[in-house]
């Protein structure tokens, strides 16, 4: 490790401080005998100038880095306000650990050969900025778990069986069987939950999804909760409770890279419980109101969730949806046994879903009932089913796709945009 400080750490009431940094080439110009590089590192850029009568080793070899290159600067401290940062280095050394002649990325790369390139495409301070805001929202999602009490578990990707449905799953061969790829760590949790209570994961989460929308990866990451002795309505407590405490807590800590990406904060600051309550009921009228073709039963998409989105400022949650466009494991409406004990959180701004949650069917013979609907067969769901006959109780969880909750927060066009290396169906390499 070399003995470095970063860009942020250079402040004006450095004057005259010798300091060392290390990074990546980000801009250059020279204007007379004079050469200005913009240092980038993790933690942002900072100017430095290499003069030639300072050094005229260190301003030639400045002359020859290419943008991207990495190097190490060293020089002193000087206060300056036109300094993009309004302090910068008199450089008098470098060293050009690797020179870089050509970046492939330049400035009109289109949205596709950046996705090609996206191994250098992290490069950008755009990206890194991205991730910074992502890993903050799982930092305020980990201290929220924890001071509620909370167990993390490390459930299997290697599964045997679908949770939502057969047309999604990703299909490999193990050893002489077949094995599938997790869709949801849900069923694992549901065990899980009778050892620890409250339980939740972060996994990779994986569906064969050939829909090419800006919310469908093939691969996303999975922030799943599930508890003992709650029901829907409790549940939905957890979600906005941790759903706020991830957003204001990212604000209070990122505001500034938050507003890089947008510049209205208006329903970040909004998401703050109670989140508003719609029933499936009342948001199909709105969507009828507002001359959209949808009958009860039928299940929104994107498009329908976008028009609903327009009428809240905040997150807000739909509960209550039919059976049909529901998946097995819901607990039936002992009010209205056509309906589920299911609620979807729905981001603003035409966002739409970012979680999916529910109450479970606790009962052994309706979840084998309910099986047998789907066409399904309950000898696959052995294990599953066990978890019904051996006390089994009421429970509830939820799974929040972290990509599509980071898409919101920066409002960004694509879900893709979100994650390091995305997978969809075109797009496996790099
Ligand atoms: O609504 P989903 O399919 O629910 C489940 O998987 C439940 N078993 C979770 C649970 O109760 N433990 O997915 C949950 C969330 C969605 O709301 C969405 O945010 C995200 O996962 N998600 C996706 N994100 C990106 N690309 C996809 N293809 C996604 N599919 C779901």
């Amino acid at each position: 490790m070399i003995d470095k400080i970063y860009c942020v750490d250079v402040q004006p009431d450095m004057e005259g401080k010798r300091v060392k940094l290390a990074g990546w080439v980000y801009r250059k110009r020279e204007v007379g005998k004079k050469v200005f590089i913009v240092l980038r590192d993790s933690s942002g850029i900072i100017q430095a100038i290499f003069k030639k009568e300072l050094s005229e080793e260190a301003y030639e070899k400045a002359k020859k880095a290419g943008i991207e290159s990495s190097v190490i600067i060293e020089g002193t401290v000087r206060a300056d306000p036109r300094a993009p940062t309004g302090v910068e280095i008199q450089a008098d050394r470098i060293e050009i650990v690797q020179n870089v002649d050509f970046f492939p990325i330049t400035k009109d790369a289109s949205e596709e050969f950046l996705l090609d390139v996206r191994h250098l495409h992290l490069h950008s301070p755009k990206v890194a900025t991205i991730m910074k805001v992502k890993a903050t929202m799982m930092q305020a999602a980990r201290e929220w778990l924890l001071q509620d009490g909370w167990y993390e578990v490390f459930p299997p990707i290697l599964v045997t069986g679908a949770v939502e449905g057969g047309a999604t799953l990703f299909k490999l061969k193990y050893f002489d069987r077949t094995a599938y790829l997790s869709q949801s760590a849900q069923l694992y949790l549901e065990a899980a939950i009778f050892g620890l209570e409250k339980v939740w994961s972060l996994t990779p989460s994986f569906r064969a999804e050939k829909s090419r929308t800006r919310r469908h990866l093939t691969e996303f990451w999975h922030l799943e909760l599930e508890a003992a002795w709650m029901d829907l309505w409790d549940i939905m407590k957890v979600e906005e409770e941790l759903v706020s405490y991830m957003v204001q807590r990212t604000l209070e800590l990122r505001k500034s890279e938050v507003e890089t990406f947008r510049k209205d904060l208006t329903t970040l600051k909004n998401a703050v419980p109670p989140f508003p309550r719609v029933s499936y009921d009342e948001a199909i009228d709105i969507l009828q109101s507002k001359g959209v073709e949808i009958e009860w039963g039928e299940d929104m998409g994107a498009d329908e969730e976008r028009i609903l989105t327009q009428e809240f400022e905040a997150p807000f949650f739909v509960y209550g949806y039919p059976k049909g466009i529901k998946a097995f494991y819901m607990k039936e409406d002992p009010e209205d046994p056509r309906k589920v004990l299911a609620a979807d959180m729905l981001a603003p701004e035409g966002y739409g879903e970012i979680i999916g949650g529910s109450q479970r069917e606790d009962d052994y013979n309706k979840l084998v009932q309910r099986i047998l609907e789907e066409g399904m067969k309950p000898e696959d769901y052995g294990w599953y089913l066990d978890l019904r006959k051996y006390g089994s109780v009421p429970h509830s969880g939820f799974g929040l796709g972290l990509e599509r909750l980071v898409a919101w927060v920066l409002k960004l066009d694509h879900v893709r945009w979100a994650t390091l290396f995305p997978r969809t169906p075109s797009r496996l390499y790099p």
